[in-house]
């Protein structure tokens, strides 16, 4: 029996002709293999033939092995959206971030996509936002998750699959207005649906003071880095947080561009 493949594209039940094109259309362009299986076989038939599926679902699309399954979707970003169309003024990536419609934004630890949702939003149809995701599995539920969605509300998300140090390393200075991240620094995110797949899937590196720096040129204004309240990563780099409210979990620090 051949070994299997590493990840595959697969549908679920349906066998709806645009859910099949989707799923073509997502096996092309990330140069992955398209697994069909006979009428009425359960779908975990198909995880001999891969270890990981990215399942093409009607209601969602969702990455699945033999240990579990997260589906993509905006998760806890969809309550920060809504906040933000009723016009609250507090998501961090207002009140520490400050984005505003038109600016560019790259996020360099683009994991589900929800920090980028929101960002996209922030910075509406004539901004523009770059997400990188290094492990290839999420960068195709990602990206897969969020040509589905689309929202004339806000700009444009796109994906590259890469290490964001060396994306960075080959930007020209000052050619993105703001850089986010969100690194795993070994957080305990285990409220959030998913997590146990994200930590099994996700590129554990911390961020490191060089790629700081790099991003500190390449922002034109600021760069925002998001950790756990209680873990020393931002210590560790020399940085502090931005005020936040006692209770929430996560906090955000903001150091301003080289060329500011
Ligand atoms: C905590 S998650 C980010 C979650 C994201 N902010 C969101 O809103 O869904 C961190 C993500 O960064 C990715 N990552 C870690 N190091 C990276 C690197 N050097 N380049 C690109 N992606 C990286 C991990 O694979 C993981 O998916």
């Amino acid at each position: 029996m051949p070994a299997p493949h590493p990840l595959a594209v697969a549908l679920s039940g349906s066998t709806d002709g645009s859910l099949r094109a989707e799923a073509e259309a997502c096996a092309t362009r990330w140069g992955l293999p398209l697994l069909l299986r006979a009428a009425k076989a359960p779908l975990r038939g198909l995880l001999d033939e891969a270890e990981l599926l990215v399942v093409f679902g009607e209601d969602a699309v969702s990455l699945r092995d033999r240990r579990g399954h997260v589906r993509g979707g905006a998760g806890l970003a969809a309550l920060r959206l809504k906040e933000i169309a009723k016009g609250r003024t507090d998501d961090p990536l207002q009140r520490v971030g400050e984005l505003v419609a038109g600016e560019r934004v790259l996020d360099a630890t683009l994991g589900f996509a929800q920090d980028a949702r929101v960002a996209a939003r922030l910075v509406g149809p004539s901004g523009a936002l770059l997400g990188i995701e290094s492990s290839l599995p999420l960068a195709v539920l990602a990206e897969a998750t969020l040509r589905r969605e689309g929202s004339t509300a806000s700009a444009p998300i796109e994906v590259q699959r890469g290490d964001s140090g060396a994306v960075l390393r080959a930007m020209p200075a000052s050619s993105v207005d703001v850089v986010l991240f969100d690194p795993m620094f070994g957080r305990a995110l285990a409220a959030q649906p998913g997590f146990d797949m994200l930590r099994r899937l996700a590129d554990p590196s911390p961020l490191t003071p060089q790629v700081l720096t790099e991003a500190r040129r390449v922002a034109r204004r600021v760069v925002l880095i998001k950790s756990a309240r209680y873990s020393p990563a931002l210590r560790s780099l020399g940085l502090r947080h931005e005020w936040a409210s006692r209770s929430a979990p996560v906090v955000w620090a903001r150091v301003a561009a080289l060329s500011r």
